[in-house]
């Protein structure tokens, strides 16, 4: 009988401890479950962690990129370089200021933009570059930070998948002007729901923090309505002086991050070990190409994508995927690059073969099931069972 998971792997899942829950509980049991302590706890937690000054805790991911977007000043007539290989969100956070998307190839190394990709894209409208550490794999950081100096551009780093690598011994985190991290239960870490930018300019701080609560300026040092001298102008006063959002993540959620953070680690090796053992167990395959992380950075192993040698096999990728699923493997493909989504060939007149680097990756995509609560014979299982399905696949 060839080898079926009953119930099926997924791709990603969270790893809750009671740790977690004892955390949770405990703030139902208090008077703040939001805007309480959790959120500058937690946000201290990371910011220390990563070794940046100032980190703001958000709603989700994507709340954070478009904060961090609405913060380096995106809005109409202005550009943002993003890679066309990436979740919505990256680009969805551009197109919500009133911005527009520039989309960038990839590297096919690092799978994320680099200063070749992103260099000959650069105009005057030009004011962010939002690179993707894919599947936790960090950019060529250094190489871009050159580009953005140069051309004084902003840096926001979408790491919604790399909390935990590190690029030249730095902190992913640390590398942007910007970074933007997703708490999503298939993430690093989980919140359930959540994000947070972090940076080590106070004044984007300030600025994420009122895009986050609907622009509210609190502190009268910076009021500048004349409203503000009036007799009536009490302790409730405060101004609205640029548009804002509910962005806000509550101490629940927060809590949870908090307790999640302590794992970190325990998270990352785990993921890491876990990858190595598919890569050692595939190195010998002529059907498989794995993935490969440069020597000078270490991965979060967000994802685990192999690609397939079409070449070498008379199924298509979709016949293996479905072949896959009907194996009990939650196999996933991340992602069909944007360009190619009918939104953005509608706006840009984007088509295939535009980002060749990208397609061609696309194409041959399939994400195997790593989260850290896989075993060794969880790994053995899903090799066992991809072997089989492309042995029946091979020409
Ligand atoms: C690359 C990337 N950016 C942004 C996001 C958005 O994060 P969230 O789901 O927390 O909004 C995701 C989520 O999967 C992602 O993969």
């Amino acid at each position: 009988m060839p080898k079926t998971r009953i119930p099926p792997l997924p791709y990603g899942h969270q790893s809750v401890d009671d740790q977690d829950v004892a955390a949770v509980e405990s703030v139902l049991r208090d008077d703040w479950i939001t805007q309480g302590p959790r959120i500058p706890a937690f946000e201290a937690a990371v910011a220390e962690r990563v070794g940046v000054g100032h980190a703001v805790a958000v709603s989700s991911g994507t709340a954070a990129l478009h904060s961090a977007c609405l913060a380096a000043e995106l809005k109409d007539g202005t550009k943002a370089i993003v890679p066309t290989l990436t979740f919505g969100a990256t680009a969805a956070a551009v197109r919500l200021t009133g911005a527009e998307v520039q989309f960038a190839d990839i590297d096919s190394e690092t799978l994320g933009l680099s200063a070749q990709t992103v260099e000959p894209l650069v105009t005057q409208e030009t004011k962010a570059v939002i690179p993707v550490d894919f599947a936790g794999q960090p950019c060529d950081w250094d190489d871009l930070s050159e580009i953005t100096s140069k051309h004084g551009i902003t840096s926001i780093a979408d790491a919604a998948h790399a909390l935990g690598a590190t690029y030249m011994a730095r902190n992913v985190g640390s590398l942007a002007d910007m970074t933007c991290f997703s708490f999503h239960p298939v993430k690093a870490i989980t919140s359930a729901e959540g994000g947070m930018v972090l940076t080590d300019a106070e004044s984007l701080a300030g600025r994420l923090r009122e895009v986050r609560n609907h622009g509210i300026v609190r502190d009268a040092a910076n009021h500048s309505s004349p409203d503000k001298k009036s007799e009536d102008a009490g302790p409730w006063y405060y101004e609205i002086q640029d548009i804002g959002l509910n962005y806000r993540i509550s101490d629940i959620h927060c809590a949870l991050g908090l307790s999640q953070l302590n794992k970190l680690d325990i998270f990352t090796n785990k993921r890491s070990a876990l990858a190595d053992r598919y890569t050692a167990a595939f190195a010998d395959s002529e059907l498989i190409d794995t993935p490969n992380v440069k020597a000078d950075r270490s991965s979060a192993w967000h994802l685990y994508v192999i690609r397939l040698k079409l070449k070498a096999l008379s199924w298509s990728r979709r016949q293996v995927f479905e072949a896959l699923r009907d194996r009990g493997l939650g196999v996933q493909v991340h992602y069909m690059p944007l360009h190619l989504h009918p939104y953005y060939r509608l706006r840009y007149g984007h088509e295939r073969g535009d980002f060749p680097i990208a397609e061609a990756y696309y194409d041959a995509a399939l994400t195997l099931p790593l989260f850290p609560a896989m075993t060794e014979r969880d790994i053995d299982d899903v090799v066992e069972i991809v072997m089989d399905v492309l042995g029946a696949a091979r020409r």
